[in-house]
């Protein structure tokens, strides 16, 4: 044990006079509370420690020490289910979220513990050595330490122990004996080994139509959502939260205010999962550190919830890190590193900022386990750039490591359109790649129909412009067209309610029948418009207000219903008689199949 007495501390940082050895990272119990405190820079023999817990009362003077630890969470059965600190510390009560004054870790309690090995095994790095089962039932899987290998020489039986009861006793090739409990500790900062990186080749399913057949981000990738206040940042990852086709959630609450969470504190425990039937909680870590808490826990969080997610992904799961927002965390390294004196760059932010960035989405991987098994830790961040300025420096950075682009725009959130990714600023730099996950699920025609909408939806951008300033009717009637379709795809297809019973999650199935459906509208409508229809006696059809409500209407085991529309859309079009005699081609007319949209 090391001991060092402060010499001189400002908020959540304190330097300290050393008397003995510490390590850099190596974790310090400060004062009479044992505050949690991290090393984090060695100078000569005065050490920097980051404290992360509330430092009123600390002064000069005050004692220090560390037994040579890392500063490390640790990862077991009791974390599915649960709330936690920015240092995985369990939370009570979000009214009043707070963990006792230097607090390690406690207990989740019991779990069926079940051996999958037998005394003489060979246990390698990563492998299962046996099922853990909460009581909600779920089934988990023990993993031997990264860093630890050996023969059984004593596994438990079947049966109830405490999360941190040993469990299994392993001898290392070098004959030292190590006991292994059902969950194991991991330094904080340190991402967890893998055999290998593979390439992504499925999407995540979001169930949000904007995401999945525009802008798609992979399972095992990295996507961003930049958006101004009140622009549905936290709706829309809850909604990913829930929705999304991950084995597991981690969802980091990072600096938000604690009423921010009681969607995901309030409602989750009430929902079940479509694809267990069991409470959505069940698959779910919550990691919060709201503004109230300390900084420098909520800078420590993000490492606390990537870690957590590979650890998940260890276990040959897919799991999903939602982290609301970016932003404060990256305020929090800002506060933090102005407290150690280092010299502020762009936006006052530490010169770092960027490769804390890269480091942290670099984390997002599809991999072979050590175990040899496949898990994928897909990494989705929201981004509240002040006043909404996305040429800040978290969001200019962001950019650069995220494969996905979700840009929420204020003006489609001020006229109630959500989700409001703007369809322009958005982009998806993988998507081409997913052209044959869609034909898989019987959607061949996916990267046509969505480069379809997205030109469309690029030309509405330019006609728009255009129709303020001559007015629409002045507008050729093919260009009139174009806006009539793009204004179906806004409607029928892109909005989503996060808030409805039917339509807040949406199958691959269901995306896939109502794009086939609108691009045969589109179809229709060129054909009939060529014939000499005017573009205003479609917005007449029967069959248009069905088809702009079918989102809301039709759910996913009923799709049925939208092949009757399709057919009662044939019908009414082969009704349709063109008003005059058809014009001469508009040969000048920009077509919605140009191939030159961007691909985005
Ligand atoms: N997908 C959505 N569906 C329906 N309403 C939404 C959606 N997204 C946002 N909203 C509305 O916008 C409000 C603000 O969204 P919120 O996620 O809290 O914004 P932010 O986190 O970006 O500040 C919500 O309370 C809700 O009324
Ligand atoms: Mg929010």
């Amino acid at each position: 044990m090391s001991r060092a007495v402060i010499r001189w501390i400002s908020g959540p940082v304190l330097h300290a006079r050393a008397e003995g050895p510490f390590a850099l990272r190596e974790a310090v119990r400060v004062g009479p509370q044992a505050l949690l405190g991290e090393v984090v820079r060695l100078d000569g023999d005065t050490i920097v420690v980051q404290v992360y817990e509330d430092t009123t009362g600390l002064r000069p003077g005050v004692e220090v020490t560390g037994d040579g630890q890392a500063l490390s969470i640790h990862l077991g059965p009791g974390l599915l289910g649960h709330i936690f600190d920015g240092l995985l510390r369990p939370l009570s009560g979000l009214d009043t979220p707070h963990v006792a004054p230097g607090m390690r870790r406690a207990s989740a309690g019991e779990f069926q513990f079940g051996p999958l090995v037998a005394v003489g095994d060979e246990l390698a790095a990563g492998q299962a050595f046996a099922e853990a089962r909460g009581a909600s039932g779920r089934r988990q899987t023990c993993l031997v330490p990264p860093a630890a290998e050996g023969r059984v020489a004593a596994i438990a039986a079947a049966g109830h122990h405490g999360e941190f009861d040993p469990v299994c006793t392993l001898i290392a090739p070098d004959g030292t004996r190590r006991e292994l409990a059902m969950g194991h500790d991991w330094p904080v900062r340190v991402p967890r080994p893998v055999r290998a990186r593979l390439p992504a080749g499925a999407p995540l399913v979001t169930g949000q139509r904007i995401l999945d057949s525009l802008f798609p981000v992979a399972l095992g990738g990295k996507a961003a959502i930049p958006g101004g206040f009140g622009t549905g940042k936290t709706v829309l990852l809850e909604a990913l939260a829930k929705g999304c086709n991950a084995d597991v959630i981690v969802y980091l609450g990072c600096g938000e205010r604690g009423n921010e969470l009681a969607g995901v504190l309030e409602e989750f425990p009430t929902l079940t999962d479509p694809r267990t039937g069991g409470p959505l909680m069940e698959r779910t870590v919550v990691i919060a550190n709201t503004s109230n808490m300390p900084v420098a826990a909520r800078e420590a969080s993000i490492y606390s919830a990537v870690t957590v997610a590979e650890y998940f992904r260890d276990q040959g799961l897919d799991v999903a890190l939602m982290a609301d927002s970016t932003s404060r965390w990256a305020e929090a390294l800002r506060e933090v590193s102005g407290r150690f004196g280092e010299l502020p760059g762009e936006g006052g932010y530490p010169a770092y900022l960027s490769s804390r960035l890269a480091d942290f989405y670099e984390r997002a991987a599809v991999v072979e386990t050590l175990a040899g098994g496949r898990g994928s830790v897909t990494l989705i961040g929201a981004i509240s750039p002040p006043s909404g300025d996305f040429s800040e420096p978290v969001t200019s950075h962001t950019k650069r490591y995220v494969r996905a682009y979700w840009a929420l725009d204020v003006k489609r959130a001020q006229a109630r359109f959500y989700p409001a990714v703007h369809p322009l600023q958005s982009y998806a730099e993988d998507a081409r790649g997913f052209a044959p996950w869609w034909a898989g699920q019987g959607h061949g025609e996916w990267l046509k129909l969505r480069r379809r909408f997205l030109t469309l939806l690029d030309e509405q951008a330019h006609l728009e412009r255009m129709a303020r300033i001559i007015g629409k009717d002045a507008l050729p009637v093919r260009q009139q067209l174009t806006l009539f379709c793009a204004e179906l795809v806004n409607e029928a297809f892109l909005r989503q309610s996060a808030f409805s019973e039917i339509d807040r999650v949406c199958s691959p199935q269901r995306q896939a029948a109502m794009m086939r459906l609108i691009g045969k509208f589109i179809t229709h409508a060129e054909a009939a418009v060529a014939a000499g229809v005017h573009p205003e006696a479609l917005a007449r059809l029967a069959t248009l207000r069905p088809l702009q409500r079918m989102g809301e209407e039709v759910a996913d085991d009923a799709l049925e219903r939208l092949t009757e529309l399709e057919a009662a859309l044939d019908r009414e079009f082969a009704g349709l008689v063109p008003a005059r005699v058809p014009a001469a081609p508009a040969a000048a007319a920009p077509t919605v199949e140009a191939d030159d949209a961007t691909d985005r």
